[in-house]
């Protein structure tokens, strides 16, 4: 029960596959007292049954681009909970066609649209959820290998996430005074909504089998025990970090 006695939002359930619903099940099973959320109506009944499954204290919506949404999401949540200490923001979206083509077709739009969801969000969201956090908490994002290197068809997002890391780090410098913490866990490949959108998944995931040293593919729930790590106070001296779960693929070079 590493989470007794702790308050978790988590943002970024779309369904059962979603890498959220993986860390929202292991806090539950820490003992956390969970809020999620969902982006649009169109995700509100299945993330609301998700809910009811893992018995969520509660389920609101917040579109991460939409200001006064997460004005209302932080009032209710004072209202609610009084005090958030962990914040997962799992969230990101890129045009379909920005994940297939070549990178240097990629449209002003679709590069800012990236930006805007998978990177700027984490910024928007921090700064709500900062001041529900008056004795100090932990703040994570999930990031991917792309950021850094180039993952063919990864294109627009892998930016997105150098930017989103980026902001992680900036982030972790100036809330690191309140004892807010704020880290990125840098997944290996999953079978998602989102990550299917990039074309190729499949090759890829074979391919991260075949050379990654543990020889096989990223299971969310030990991208989720990781969280659950970062969100404990076993985690209290983590701050800034990228960590990989990722079955080592990262330290690999010519394999
Ligand atoms: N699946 C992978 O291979 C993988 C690997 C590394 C990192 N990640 C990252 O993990 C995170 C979660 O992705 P996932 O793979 O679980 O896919 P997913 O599709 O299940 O989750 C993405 C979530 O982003 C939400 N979202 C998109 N736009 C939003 C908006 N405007 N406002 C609020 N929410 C919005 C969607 O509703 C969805 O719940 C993403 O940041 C993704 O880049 C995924």
């Amino acid at each position: 029960m590493l989470l007794s006695g702790k308050t978790a939002l988590v943002l970024g359930i779309a369904n059962r596959w979603s890498i959220a619903y993986a860390i929202s099940a292991a806090y539950v099973r820490e003992g956390a007292k969970l809020i999620l959320t969902y982006q649009s109506e169109r995700q509100k009944a299945t993330v609301e049954d998700l809910s009811a499954e893992l018995k969520a204290f509660k389920v609101l919506p917040c579109d991460v681009t939409k200001p006064e949404e997460l004005d209302s999401l932080v009032s209710q949540l004072r209202i609610d909970a009084g005090r958030i200490d962990a914040c997962v923001h799992s969230i990101a979206f890129a045009n379909r066609e920005d994940l297939s083509r070549p990178f240097l077709e990629t449209s002003r739009d679709g590069f800012l649209l990236a930006q805007e969801v998978s990177a700027y969000s984490l910024v928007a969201v921090a700064r709500a959820i900062a001041p529900l956090m008056p004795d100090g908490g932990s703040i994570q994002t999930l990031t991917y290998l792309g950021s850094t290197r180039v993952v063919t068809n990864y294109n627009v997002m892998g930016v997105a996430k150098a930017s989103l890391e980026a902001s992680m780090r900036y982030l972790a410098s100036e809330l690191g005074s309140k004892n807010i913490r704020v880290n990125a866990i840098s997944a290996g490949p999953i079978k998602t909504a989102s990550a299917r959108a990039v074309k190729d998944l499949t090759k890829m995931l074979d391919a991260f089998a075949e050379h990654a040293p543990l020889r096989r593919n990223t299971d969310p729930a030990e991208v989720a025990d990781t969280s659950v790590f970062l969100a404990s106070d076993l985690g209290r001296g983590v701050t800034g970090n990228v960590i990989f779960v990722d079955a080592g693929f990262q330290i690999m070079g010519l394999a």
